[in-house]
Protein backbone atom coordinates (compact mmCIF):
# COMPACT_ATOMS: atom_id res chain seq x y z
CA UNK A 1 0.00 0.00 0.00
CA UNK A 2 1.57 3.47 -0.67
CA UNK A 3 2.48 5.44 2.36
CA UNK A 4 0.18 8.44 1.13
CA UNK A 5 -3.36 6.57 1.14
CA UNK A 6 -2.67 5.34 4.57
CA UNK A 7 -5.35 7.62 6.98
CA UNK A 8 -3.59 9.11 9.61
CA UNK A 9 -4.17 7.11 12.77
CA UNK A 10 -2.95 4.07 10.88
CA UNK A 11 0.44 5.77 10.00
CA UNK A 12 1.12 6.30 13.32
CA UNK A 13 0.31 2.79 14.42
CA UNK A 14 2.72 1.58 11.83
CA UNK A 15 5.03 4.12 12.54
CA UNK A 16 5.14 3.41 16.56
CA UNK A 17 5.33 -0.90 15.59
CA UNK A 18 7.97 0.33 13.56
CA UNK A 19 9.82 2.13 16.10
CA UNK A 20 9.08 0.40 19.50
CA UNK A 21 11.44 -2.99 19.11
CA UNK A 22 14.69 -1.00 18.41
CA UNK A 23 14.01 1.21 21.62
CA UNK A 24 12.39 -1.77 24.22
CA UNK A 25 15.00 -4.72 23.26
CA UNK A 26 17.63 -4.60 20.25
CA UNK A 27 19.61 -2.10 21.89
CA UNK A 28 21.07 -0.96 25.61
CA UNK A 29 20.18 2.54 26.13
CA UNK A 30 22.37 5.28 25.98
CA UNK A 31 24.01 6.61 29.27
CA UNK A 32 25.31 4.47 32.29
CA UNK A 33 24.25 2.49 34.92
CA UNK A 34 23.78 4.39 37.95
CA UNK A 35 24.71 2.74 41.15
CA UNK A 36 23.75 4.90 44.37
CA UNK A 37 26.15 3.78 47.25
CA UNK A 38 24.43 4.56 50.59
CA UNK A 39 26.40 3.97 53.53
CA UNK A 40 28.39 4.98 56.56
CA UNK A 41 31.69 6.32 56.01
CA UNK A 42 31.77 7.79 59.23
CA UNK A 43 31.05 6.68 63.33
CA UNK A 44 31.45 3.34 64.87
CA UNK A 45 30.30 1.65 61.80
CA UNK A 46 33.10 3.55 58.92
CA UNK A 47 34.91 0.59 58.04
CA UNK A 48 32.38 -1.57 57.61
CA UNK A 49 30.84 1.11 54.72
CA UNK A 50 34.20 0.94 52.94
CA UNK A 51 34.68 -2.60 52.90
CA UNK A 52 31.69 -3.18 51.28
CA UNK A 53 32.05 -0.58 48.31
CA UNK A 54 35.62 -1.99 47.83
CA UNK A 55 33.96 -5.26 47.20
CA UNK A 56 31.40 -4.24 45.02
CA UNK A 57 34.06 -2.07 42.75
CA UNK A 58 36.23 -4.81 42.87
CA UNK A 59 33.95 -6.84 41.05
CA UNK A 60 32.99 -4.45 38.56
CA UNK A 61 36.31 -3.38 37.82
CA UNK A 62 36.51 -7.53 37.33
CA UNK A 63 34.24 -6.63 34.32
CA UNK A 64 35.80 -4.05 32.55
CA UNK A 65 33.42 -1.24 34.58
CA UNK A 66 30.59 -2.55 33.23
CA UNK A 67 27.32 -4.21 34.34
CA UNK A 68 25.02 -5.73 31.65
CA UNK A 69 27.06 -3.55 28.49
CA UNK A 70 27.46 -0.53 30.22
CA UNK A 71 29.34 1.76 32.35
CA UNK A 72 28.79 2.06 36.02
CA UNK A 73 28.60 5.62 37.38
CA UNK A 74 28.72 5.84 41.04
CA UNK A 75 26.61 8.26 43.57
CA UNK A 76 27.08 8.11 47.62
CA UNK A 77 25.54 9.80 50.28
CA UNK A 78 27.01 9.27 54.18
CA UNK A 79 24.23 7.81 55.84
CA UNK A 80 26.34 8.08 59.52
CA UNK A 81 24.44 4.87 60.75
CA UNK A 82 21.71 7.39 61.78
CA UNK A 83 18.12 6.40 61.31
CA UNK A 84 16.43 10.10 61.56
CA UNK A 85 18.33 11.30 58.18
CA UNK A 86 17.46 7.85 56.62
CA UNK A 87 14.62 8.70 54.23
CA UNK A 88 15.85 12.06 53.12
CA UNK A 89 19.46 10.67 52.34
CA UNK A 90 17.46 8.25 50.41
CA UNK A 91 15.40 10.08 48.43
CA UNK A 92 18.59 12.13 47.83
CA UNK A 93 20.16 8.87 45.56
CA UNK A 94 16.67 8.03 44.56
CA UNK A 95 14.81 11.60 43.48
CA UNK A 96 17.63 13.75 42.79
CA UNK A 97 20.43 11.31 41.40
CA UNK A 98 17.94 8.64 39.91
CA UNK A 99 20.34 6.05 40.22
CA UNK A 100 18.80 2.97 38.96
CA UNK A 101 19.99 1.11 42.34
CA UNK A 102 20.58 1.83 45.86
CA UNK A 103 23.20 -0.17 47.49
CA UNK A 104 22.67 -0.01 51.31
CA UNK A 105 23.15 0.09 53.76
CA UNK A 106 24.97 -1.40 57.42
CA UNK A 107 22.47 -0.36 60.00
CA UNK A 108 19.20 -1.95 60.66
CA UNK A 109 17.61 1.00 61.71
CA UNK A 110 18.75 3.64 58.71
CA UNK A 111 17.83 0.37 56.29
CA UNK A 112 13.98 1.25 57.41
CA UNK A 113 14.38 4.12 56.02
CA UNK A 114 16.00 3.13 52.91
CA UNK A 115 13.07 -0.03 52.33
CA UNK A 116 10.57 2.99 52.73
CA UNK A 117 11.81 4.91 50.16
CA UNK A 118 12.38 2.12 47.82
CA UNK A 119 9.19 0.60 48.34
CA UNK A 120 7.27 4.03 47.85
CA UNK A 121 9.33 4.73 44.29
CA UNK A 122 9.72 0.91 42.79
CA UNK A 123 13.57 1.20 43.14
CA UNK A 124 15.61 -1.63 42.84
CA UNK A 125 17.24 -1.92 46.09
CA UNK A 126 20.13 -4.22 47.16
CA UNK A 127 20.96 -4.61 51.16
CA UNK A 128 24.48 -5.15 51.48
CA UNK A 129 25.11 -5.91 55.36
CA UNK A 130 21.72 -4.59 57.27
CA UNK A 131 20.16 -7.26 58.85
CA UNK A 132 16.82 -6.30 60.23
CA UNK A 133 14.35 -9.23 59.80
CA UNK A 134 11.67 -6.66 58.42
CA UNK A 135 12.84 -6.21 55.08
CA UNK A 136 13.12 -9.92 54.06
CA UNK A 137 10.03 -10.17 56.47
CA UNK A 138 6.93 -8.30 56.88
CA UNK A 139 7.92 -5.50 54.05
CA UNK A 140 10.04 -8.09 51.63
CA UNK A 141 9.02 -6.66 47.90
CA UNK A 142 9.49 -7.18 44.56
CA UNK A 143 12.32 -4.71 44.53
CA UNK A 144 13.70 -5.63 47.64
CA UNK A 145 17.24 -7.98 47.72
CA UNK A 146 19.79 -8.56 50.31
CA UNK A 147 23.46 -10.10 49.83
CA UNK A 148 23.96 -10.31 53.35
CA UNK A 149 22.11 -12.34 56.18
CA UNK A 150 19.07 -11.29 58.24
CA UNK A 151 19.49 -10.58 61.98
CA UNK A 152 17.88 -13.63 62.71
CA UNK A 153 20.60 -16.62 60.96
CA UNK A 154 24.10 -15.74 62.78
CA UNK A 155 22.25 -15.21 66.26
CA UNK A 156 20.15 -18.86 65.42
CA UNK A 157 23.26 -20.49 64.52
CA UNK A 158 24.89 -19.89 68.02
CA UNK A 159 22.22 -20.79 69.83
CA UNK A 160 22.41 -23.90 68.65
CA UNK A 161 26.11 -24.50 68.79
CA UNK A 162 25.76 -23.24 72.76
CA UNK A 163 22.96 -25.80 73.14
CA UNK A 164 24.86 -28.71 72.10
CA UNK A 165 27.71 -27.83 74.41
CA UNK A 166 25.46 -28.60 77.12
CA UNK A 167 25.38 -24.99 78.42
CA UNK A 168 22.18 -24.12 80.42
CA UNK A 169 22.23 -20.11 81.60
CA UNK A 170 22.91 -17.37 79.69
CA UNK A 171 22.95 -13.60 79.83
CA UNK A 172 22.59 -11.45 76.65
CA UNK A 173 23.95 -8.13 75.79
CA UNK A 174 23.73 -6.19 72.79
CA UNK A 175 22.96 -2.38 71.70
CA UNK A 176 19.27 -1.91 72.04
CA UNK A 177 18.19 -1.59 68.48
CA UNK A 178 16.64 -4.40 65.91
CA UNK A 179 20.38 -5.87 64.93
CA UNK A 180 21.21 -6.62 68.76
CA UNK A 181 17.71 -6.89 69.40
CA UNK A 182 16.56 -9.57 66.53
CA UNK A 183 20.07 -11.85 66.96
CA UNK A 184 19.11 -12.31 70.39
CA UNK A 185 15.82 -13.32 69.67
CA UNK A 186 17.59 -15.64 67.02
CA UNK A 187 19.74 -17.04 69.48
CA UNK A 188 16.86 -17.53 72.43
CA UNK A 189 15.13 -19.45 69.69
CA UNK A 190 17.30 -21.91 68.80
CA UNK A 191 19.24 -22.07 72.07
CA UNK A 192 15.84 -22.46 74.18
CA UNK A 193 14.26 -24.95 71.68
CA UNK A 194 17.23 -27.04 72.78
CA UNK A 195 16.56 -27.09 76.90
CA UNK A 196 18.63 -23.74 77.60
CA UNK A 197 17.61 -20.65 79.18
CA UNK A 198 18.31 -17.10 78.95
CA UNK A 199 18.43 -15.75 82.37
CA UNK A 200 18.59 -11.72 81.35
CA UNK A 201 18.95 -9.86 78.64
CA UNK A 202 21.02 -6.72 79.30
CA UNK A 203 21.51 -3.65 76.94
CA UNK A 204 22.81 -0.07 76.21
CA UNK A 205 21.91 2.37 73.69
CA UNK A 206 23.87 2.00 70.20
CA UNK A 207 26.85 3.22 69.59
CA UNK A 208 27.43 3.39 73.45
CA UNK A 209 30.87 1.95 74.08
CA UNK A 210 30.39 2.60 78.24
CA UNK A 211 30.27 -1.11 79.25
CA UNK A 212 31.24 -1.54 82.60
CA UNK A 213 27.94 -1.43 84.32
CA UNK A 214 27.03 -4.39 82.25
CA UNK A 215 30.06 -6.39 82.54
CA UNK A 216 29.97 -5.75 86.31
CA UNK A 217 25.98 -6.97 86.17
CA UNK A 218 27.15 -10.23 84.39
CA UNK A 219 30.24 -10.82 86.32
CA UNK A 220 27.75 -11.42 89.45
CA UNK A 221 24.81 -13.12 87.69
CA UNK A 222 27.66 -15.58 86.82
CA UNK A 223 26.03 -17.17 83.88
CA UNK A 224 27.36 -20.59 82.02
CA UNK A 225 28.29 -18.15 78.94
CA UNK A 226 27.63 -14.94 77.47
CA UNK A 227 26.04 -14.49 73.81
CA UNK A 228 26.42 -10.80 72.74
CA UNK A 229 25.84 -9.00 69.72
CA UNK A 230 28.42 -5.53 68.69
CA UNK A 231 30.35 -4.63 65.59
CA UNK A 232 33.18 -2.47 63.93
CA UNK A 233 34.87 0.10 66.47
CA UNK A 234 32.14 -1.08 69.06
CA UNK A 235 33.10 -4.59 68.94
CA UNK A 236 36.65 -3.71 69.31
CA UNK A 237 36.19 -1.65 72.34
CA UNK A 238 34.08 -4.33 74.20
CA UNK A 239 36.35 -7.47 73.34
CA UNK A 240 39.02 -5.38 74.99
CA UNK A 241 37.18 -4.25 77.87
CA UNK A 242 35.76 -7.82 78.38
CA UNK A 243 39.22 -9.07 78.94
CA UNK A 244 40.39 -5.91 80.67
CA UNK A 245 37.69 -7.10 83.16
CA UNK A 246 39.33 -10.62 84.04
CA UNK A 247 36.34 -12.47 82.59
CA UNK A 248 38.16 -13.87 78.79
CA UNK A 249 39.00 -16.98 80.77
CA UNK A 250 36.27 -17.35 83.79
CA UNK A 251 32.75 -17.21 81.92
CA UNK A 252 32.60 -18.47 78.15
CA UNK A 253 31.44 -16.11 75.64
CA UNK A 254 30.25 -16.35 71.82
CA UNK A 255 28.67 -13.65 69.86
CA UNK A 256 27.43 -13.50 66.01
CA UNK A 257 30.75 -13.51 64.05
CA UNK A 258 30.64 -9.31 63.66
CA UNK A 259 32.19 -9.28 66.88
CA UNK A 260 35.61 -10.58 65.44
CA UNK A 261 35.06 -9.70 61.73
CA UNK A 262 37.62 -6.71 60.47
CA UNK A 263 38.55 -5.97 63.63
CA UNK A 264 41.33 -8.54 65.10
CA UNK A 265 44.08 -6.29 64.41
CA UNK A 266 42.59 -3.67 66.77
CA UNK A 267 41.51 -6.05 69.47
CA UNK A 268 44.44 -7.96 69.46
CA UNK A 269 45.46 -10.94 72.37
CA UNK A 270 41.86 -9.87 73.92
CA UNK A 271 40.12 -12.19 71.17
CA UNK A 272 42.20 -14.78 70.67
CA UNK A 273 40.35 -17.99 71.00
CA UNK A 274 36.74 -16.48 70.78
CA UNK A 275 34.02 -18.73 68.80
CA UNK A 276 31.36 -16.53 66.56
CA UNK A 277 29.28 -17.92 63.82
CA UNK A 278 28.85 -16.11 60.76
CA UNK A 279 28.64 -17.03 56.67
CA UNK A 280 32.37 -16.29 56.15
CA UNK A 281 35.68 -17.14 57.61
CA UNK A 282 38.89 -17.41 57.25
CA UNK A 283 40.35 -20.85 55.74
CA UNK A 284 37.34 -21.91 53.53
CA UNK A 285 39.33 -23.50 50.84
CA UNK A 286 37.33 -22.77 47.72
CA UNK A 287 38.95 -21.67 44.77
CA UNK A 288 36.66 -18.60 44.71
CA UNK A 289 37.74 -17.01 47.83
CA UNK A 290 41.00 -17.70 46.70
CA UNK A 291 41.01 -15.51 43.79
CA UNK A 292 38.58 -13.34 46.03
CA UNK A 293 41.30 -12.23 48.13
CA UNK A 294 44.04 -11.90 46.14
CA UNK A 295 42.26 -9.51 44.23
CA UNK A 296 41.26 -7.64 46.96
CA UNK A 297 44.67 -7.44 48.77
CA UNK A 298 45.77 -6.30 45.48
CA UNK A 299 43.67 -3.80 44.28
CA UNK A 300 43.49 -2.34 48.47
CA UNK A 301 46.10 -3.74 50.30
CA UNK A 302 43.81 -5.02 52.82
CA UNK A 303 42.57 -8.43 53.57
CA UNK A 304 38.77 -8.72 53.22
CA UNK A 305 36.39 -9.35 55.41
CA UNK A 306 32.96 -10.15 55.50
CA UNK A 307 31.53 -6.56 54.73
CA UNK A 308 33.59 -6.59 51.43
CA UNK A 309 32.23 -10.33 50.30
CA UNK A 310 28.77 -9.01 50.67
CA UNK A 311 29.69 -5.64 48.95
CA UNK A 312 31.26 -7.93 46.23
CA UNK A 313 27.76 -10.22 46.16
CA UNK A 314 25.74 -7.01 45.77
CA UNK A 315 27.43 -6.84 42.47
CA UNK A 316 27.26 -10.17 41.46
CA UNK A 317 23.56 -10.14 42.10
CA UNK A 318 23.49 -6.78 40.35
CA UNK A 319 24.98 -7.96 37.30
CA UNK A 320 22.82 -11.22 37.21
CA UNK A 321 19.69 -8.73 36.53
CA UNK A 322 21.69 -6.17 34.32
CA UNK A 323 23.40 -8.96 32.25
CA UNK A 324 19.28 -10.19 31.93
CA UNK A 325 18.21 -7.19 30.27
CA UNK A 326 21.52 -6.18 28.70
CA UNK A 327 21.69 -3.11 30.71
CA UNK A 328 18.33 -1.92 30.12
CA UNK A 329 17.38 -1.51 33.48
CA UNK A 330 14.18 0.06 32.86
CA UNK A 331 12.83 -3.55 32.06
CA UNK A 332 12.54 -3.92 36.22
CA UNK A 333 10.32 -7.17 36.26
CA UNK A 334 12.75 -9.20 34.09
CA UNK A 335 15.74 -7.61 36.13
CA UNK A 336 13.84 -8.54 39.22
CA UNK A 337 12.96 -12.29 37.81
CA UNK A 338 16.85 -12.64 36.93
CA UNK A 339 18.05 -11.68 40.54
CA UNK A 340 15.43 -13.82 41.87
CA UNK A 341 17.09 -17.08 40.14
CA UNK A 342 20.63 -16.41 40.47
CA UNK A 343 23.06 -18.42 41.72
CA UNK A 344 25.35 -16.48 43.45
CA UNK A 345 29.33 -18.06 43.28
CA UNK A 346 30.38 -16.04 46.25
CA UNK A 347 33.48 -16.06 48.27
CA UNK A 348 31.87 -17.81 51.53
CA UNK A 349 30.33 -20.24 49.02
CA UNK A 350 27.85 -20.28 46.70
CA UNK A 351 24.11 -19.19 47.58
CA UNK A 352 20.51 -18.79 46.65
CA UNK A 353 17.71 -16.90 47.49
CA UNK A 354 14.87 -17.34 49.66
CA UNK A 355 11.54 -16.44 48.54
CA UNK A 356 11.99 -13.38 50.31
CA UNK A 357 15.24 -12.71 48.53
CA UNK A 358 17.40 -13.65 51.41
CA UNK A 359 20.25 -15.27 50.83
CA UNK A 360 20.53 -19.44 52.11
CA UNK A 361 23.55 -20.09 53.16
CA UNK A 362 25.82 -22.29 55.22
CA UNK A 363 26.60 -20.60 58.82
CA UNK A 364 30.17 -21.33 59.84
CA UNK A 365 31.44 -21.96 63.14
CA UNK A 366 35.00 -20.33 64.04
CA UNK A 367 37.37 -19.18 66.19
CA UNK A 368 39.69 -16.67 66.22
CA UNK A 369 43.72 -17.49 66.03
CA UNK A 370 46.13 -15.00 65.12
CA UNK A 371 44.16 -12.48 62.64
CA UNK A 372 41.86 -15.05 61.48
CA UNK A 373 38.65 -15.97 62.36
CA UNK A 374 39.33 -19.80 61.40
CA UNK A 375 36.39 -21.98 60.09
CA UNK A 376 36.30 -24.72 62.45
CA UNK A 377 32.98 -26.39 61.26
CA UNK A 378 29.37 -25.51 59.99
CA UNK A 379 26.93 -24.69 62.46
CA UNK A 380 24.01 -24.65 60.45
CA UNK A 381 23.98 -26.25 56.76
CA UNK A 382 21.86 -24.15 53.99
CA UNK A 383 20.09 -22.18 56.39
CA UNK A 384 16.79 -19.92 55.56
CA UNK A 385 15.51 -16.80 57.62
CA UNK A 386 12.31 -17.93 58.21
CA UNK A 387 10.51 -15.04 56.67
CA UNK A 388 7.90 -14.55 58.99
CA UNK A 389 5.27 -12.07 57.40
CA UNK A 390 6.64 -12.23 53.69
CA UNK A 391 3.78 -12.07 51.22
CA UNK A 392 5.89 -12.12 48.22
C1 LIG B 1 22.90 -4.08 61.51
O1 LIG B 1 22.64 -2.99 62.02
O2 LIG B 1 22.04 -4.76 60.93
C2 LIG B 1 24.28 -4.63 61.57
C3 LIG B 1 25.35 -3.77 61.75
C4 LIG B 1 26.63 -4.27 61.79
C5 LIG B 1 26.86 -5.61 61.62
C6 LIG B 1 25.80 -6.47 61.46
C7 LIG B 1 24.50 -5.98 61.44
Amino acid sequence: MHRRSLPFPALALAAALAWAPVASHAQAPAGKVKVGFMLPYTGTYAALGTAIENGFRLYVQEQGGRLGGREVEYFKVDDESDPAKAPENASKLVKRDQVDVVVGTVHSGVQMGIVKVARENNTLLIIPNAGVDEATGPLCAPNIFRSSFSNWQPGYAMGQVVASRGLKRVVTLTWKYAAGEQSVKGFKEAFEAKGGKVVKELSLPFPNVEFQAQITEIASLKPDAVFVFFAGGGAVKFVKDWAAAGLKDKIPLFASGFLTDGTLEAQGAAAQGLETTLHYGDGLANARDKAFRLEYAKAYKLQPDVYAVQGYDAAQLLAAGAGAVKGDMTRKAEVYKAMEAARVDSPRGAFTLSKAHNPVQDFYLRKVDGRENKVSGVAVRALADPARGCRL
